[in-house]
């Protein structure tokens, strides 16, 4: 039996054959086809022109091209079509994450941990790098600094004389280029180290979390004081934390932090999103030569073993700590550079770890 009608003796395509020719194509992350994921809407046929939306599970889709590549291709496949627009746009699904007492934040669909075994790994790097690459990418994101132990987002986003203000009782978040940012170290009045009492803590915590105007969030990145104690453990137990990304750098130590990391999401049933291994190799400035000081392959072979995404490995460039010390995160200030390129493919890859969760 024919799928095509036949008008004026030409074959003309009806919405069905073209949505048929796409159950045959297959998200490679999700491993289903796009027209069961509902990715591909508001199908329009006229004459041989086809026009569709393809709605992607979020807007850092490291598969984007790809994906667009393989629609136009089985649109045109189908008889009788000469020609196909599609549109890409995302819609970014609400994570799950687990319930049990804790408390979401409303407005909010992905909170995203950044965690490390140990301080000094580049957490805070990465946190406000992945932030600004999926705001780039066009999602609608926020960042919390919590780490109490030494809140660097404020210098990282060039954010040190922000005032905390408020509005209807409600904390109003910083804005750098519209990532919405609030850290913990808004609230210290200098540099000088803050002893924080457990309850204290929980209090201030829980006010940047529920207590603020964050709005219609995709992803709320929040980066985590470093180690794997109760500190880190209550806050993850604060609200529902859709996926974790761990930070490591190459050492044999820092790698035996990683499972310590990836024991304390386990026990509080948090997805491992990934692994970021930085400072991975240094790239010299001098001669762009590559050197692996501290070896490679290592996180990257922890993920193997452990069953885990590898998000990819960050080099060691001079240009990083410069930008971040001037307050604009590498891939705003140099996005051509290898770290910088290196921090959006993490960042994607962590999207994609989530909407393959969310798909689930
Ligand atoms: N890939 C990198 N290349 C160069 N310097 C880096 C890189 N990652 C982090 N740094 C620098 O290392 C130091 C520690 O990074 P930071 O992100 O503050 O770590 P953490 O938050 O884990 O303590 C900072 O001075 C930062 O600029
Ligand atoms: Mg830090």
């Amino acid at each position: 039996m024919s799928l095509f009608k036949k008008k004026e003796g030409r074959t003309v395509p009806s919405v069905d054959d073209i949505l048929s020719a796409l159950s045959r194509v297959q998200d490679p992350e999700l491993g289903r086809d796009l027209v069961s994921l509902n990715m591909i809407r508001n199908v329009a046929v006229s004459g041989g022109e086809v026009s569709l939306d393809l709605v992607l599970t979020t807007p850092a889709c490291p598969r984007k091209s790809e994906i667009r590549e393989a629609v136009e291709r089985a649109v045109l496949s189908v008889p009788g079509v000469g020609k196909v627009d599609v549109r890409v746009s995302a819609d970014v699904k609400a994570a799950k994450g687990p319930m049990e007492g804790r408390r979401p934040v409303e407005g909010v669909k992905n909170i995203l941990a950044v965690a490390s075994g140990k301080g000094g790994v580049g957490k805070s790097t990465v946190s406000a790098n992945v932030a600004v690459s999926l705001r780039q990418a066009g999602a609608r994101v926020g960042l919390l600094d919590a780490d109490i132990y030494g809140p660097s987002i404020p210098t990282l986003l060039n954010l040190k004389n922000h005032q905390l203000r408020g509005e209807n009782g409600m904390i109003l978040p910083a804005s750098a280029d519209g990532l919405k940012v609030l850290s913990i170290g808004f609230m210290l009045e200098d540099d000088s180290p803050v002893i924080w009492r457990g309850p204290m803590l929980m209090k201030a915590l829980g006010q940047f979390l529920h207590g603020t105007a964050w709005g219609e969030l995709d992803y709320l990145v929040i980066d985590l004081p470093p180690g794997t104690g109760d500190v880190q453990l209550s806050l993850v137990q604060m609200t529902p934390v859709a996926g974790a990304i761990v930070v490591t750098t190459p050492q044999d130590l820092a790698l035996i932090d990683v499972k310590k990391a990836v024991r304390m999401f386990e026990q509080v049933g948090v997805p491992i999103l990934g692994v970021i291994e930085n400072m991975s190799y240094f790239l010299c400035p001098h001669c762009d030569g590559r050197s692996e000081i501290f070896g490679h392959g290592g996180a990257a072979e922890t993920c193997r073993q452990m069953g885990l995404r590898f998000l990819g490995e960050i080099p060691l460039q001079t240009t990083v700590r410069e930008a971040s010390d001037a307050g604009i995160p590498i891939v705003t200030r140099a996005p051509d550079s290898p770290a910088a390129i290196a921090l959006a493919k993490t960042a994607s890859g962590a999207a994609a770890a989530l909407a393959v969760l969310e798909s689930l």
